[in-house]
């Protein structure tokens, strides 16, 4: 079983696909993790985060233990990750890496879900099920602003809308892999959820979707 979780920044897919993983027993990926470990590393090394060569050596020897690393947190890392993600060589390296990890879950465990913003358009366009979800930029810049703050990262909430708005527009004009919603995904739209409410919804649309509940636990 794969479950495809897809939005745009800062929109609650983190948070949700990690307990919605752990609530079914399945193996958890962070997709948005494996780009920027490469930006991390680009960054660490000193290149530019358009130099398509370097991303692409480094996209390549990237390593499951490179996506633990606390620096890929940082708001500096995410606008290079999406600077790197319009690299078509770097996606398409990164490709296996992800549909393995799909195909073959950590661990034996029955499903997988993954988070990104092209899982169920192109990385498994065969997901069993897909959810897109969303929230106003207003909202998704106030969460990614008290998220930079519980952090004790300095921030000014107009700065993050800013940048907000800038990598979605990235993200969604890119010409390879850009963020859209599969025709066959479920919408979610976060705006005036919180994380609890959330995730009962997200809990209906897997039951609704399978029949029953699918996992051992809950
Ligand atoms: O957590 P946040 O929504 O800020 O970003 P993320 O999910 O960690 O992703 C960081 C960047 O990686 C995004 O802005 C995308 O440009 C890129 N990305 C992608 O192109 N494809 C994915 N499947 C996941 C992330």
């Amino acid at each position: 079983m794969i479950i495809a979780i897809d939005g745009p920044v800062a929109a609650g897919k983190g948070t949700l696909a990690r307990r919605l993983a752990a609530a079914l027993g399945y193996a958890y990926l962070d997709t948005g993790a494996i780009y920027r470990a490469v930006a991390a590393r680009l960054l660490r090394e000193g290149h530019d985060p358009e130099d398509e060569e370097a991303a692409e050596r480094i996209a390549r020897s990237l390593r499951m233990e490179d996506l633990n690393a606390p620096e890929l947190r940082r708001e500096d890392v995410g606008e290079a990750a999406s600077k790197v993600a319009r690299i078509g060589n770097v996606r398409r390296v990164l490709l296996d890496f992800q549909r393995n990890f799909a195909a073959h879950p950590p661990d034996g465990a029955p499903g997988a879900v993954l988070d990104g913003r092209d899982i169920g358009t192109v990385v498994c366009p065969d997901a069993d099920l897909k959810i897109f979800i969303t929230a106003s930029p207003e909202i998704r810049a106030r969460r990614r602003y008290e998220e930079l703050r519980a952090r004790g990262e300095a921030a000014d909430e107009a700065t993050v809308l800013a940048d907000l708005r800038r990598r979605d527009e990235r993200d969604s004009n890119r010409a390879d892999a850009p963020l859209r919603p599969a025709d066959d995904a479920h919408l979610l739209d976060t705006s005036n959820l919180d994380i609890e409410t959330a995730f009962r919804a997200i809990r209906e649309i897997v039951t609704r979707h399978c029949g029953h509940w699918p996992g051992q636990a809950g």
